[in-house]
């Protein structure tokens, strides 16, 4: 058949392949569906039935998300006192529970979650938002794989919190936040047919980045109602993780950036989102990607001439590799 992965991408397979791949792809349903309602209970989707969950929750302890922590737990005002951290993750827990179970044996959880610093009740402390969730998500049965560490560059390389140059008093900036990657226990099932995973390889540039543990993406404009991550971290994501026409899963969906991505690179985007205004208003287009549509946007992320600008918001993201000399 052809099928030896290639480091250049899919291209040489697709070539090849074409008329299958198409045949094929005119027979799945990839129209993306959002529910506004609370992602603790996935109702509308069947146990193991999702590939892949691609997600960013409200952190707790960072401002932004006090209003909602407070309506969401019943609480006057948010935070009263450091035990308010582990009620609004607790809250969390909820869906990441349900996340386990929508989840196929094999599939793959990834968490993006930044820790916060804050003073309650006259202590600043660092509140460890990713290795809470860690915790619970092992505890609850998900395997923990190797995280990535998303650095983002900032205008401020000297961003600092202490006095002057005088030890002991002074604080480490917090300037990465975490991407962790879980998966289910169980035997996963061969792709079906096999030809999906070929037309879904990534180049061996995109590998030596994406593997690698350290990610210098630049953040999304941030919105009023939501905190979008920017389209580069779903898009590796769903790339490292997922193959054509796979179902990829966003349980806290905001914007809406991961069934975007998801959509376009012909993935089976599901979503939910509390807050209905977001939810009504998502920028996603309400029928499936066409085949044309799919098989353009592969072509387009692999056939660029060099010199052209790398993926934008990635720091050092070769688009494709520059054709030999
Ligand atoms: C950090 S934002 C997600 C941003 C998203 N990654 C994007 O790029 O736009 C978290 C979102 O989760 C939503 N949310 C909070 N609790 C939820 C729940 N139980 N079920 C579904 N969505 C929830 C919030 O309304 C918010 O829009």
């Amino acid at each position: 058949m052809g099928t030896s992965p290639s480091p250049e991408g899919p291209l040489p397979f697709l070539a090849t392949h074409e008329a299958e791949v198409r045949h094929w792809l005119e027979g799945m349903d990839l129209t993306p569906r959002v529910w506004a309602h609370s992602a603790e209970e996935m109702v509308e989707v069947p146990p193991g039935s999702v590939d892949l969950i691609v997600t960013s929750p409200p952190y707790p302890m960072v401002e932004r998300w006090d209003a909602l922590f407070a309506r969401v737990l019943g609480l006057p005002s948010f935070p009263r006192d450091p035990g308010d951290f582990d009620r609004a993750h607790g809250y969390l827990d909820r869906v990441w529970e349900d996340c386990r179970r929508v989840l196929r044996p094999g599939g793959i959880l990834a968490v993006n979650i930044g820790d916060a610093t804050r003073t309650v009740g006259g202590r600043f402390l660092c509140y460890p938002n990713h290795a809470r969730v860690t915790e619970a998500l092992r505890r609850g049965g998900l395997e923990p794989l190797v995280p990535l560490l998303w650095k983002k560059p900032t205008n401020k390389p000297n961003a600092f919190l202490g006095s002057g140059f005088l030890p002991p008093h002074a604080y480490v900036t917090l300037d990465c936040e975490h991407i962790l990657l879980f998966r289910k226990p169980g035997r996963p099932l061969p792709p079906d047919p096999p030809f999906r995973r070929y037309v879904s390889q990534y180049s061996k540039a995109e590998r030596d980045l994406w593997f690698s543990q350290v990610w210098e993406v630049r953040g999304a404009p941030q919105t009023r109602e939501t905190a979008p991550f920017p389209e580069e971290i779903p898009r590796r994501l769903v790339r490292m993780f997922s193959c054509l026409g796979d179902t990829v899963l966003d349980p806290f969906a905001g914007s809406g950036t991961t069934l975007r991505v998801a959509r376009e690179w012909g993935r089976r985007a599901l979503g939910y989102e509390l807050d209905l205004s977001l939810a009504s208003q998502m920028d996603l287009p309400s029928g499936p990607p066409t085949v044309q549509e799919i098989l353009d946007r592969i072509r387009a992320e692999y056939r660029c001439a060099p010199g052209l600008p790398p993926t934008p918001g990635a720091i050092s993201a070769p688009r494709s590799r520059p054709p030999p000399r």
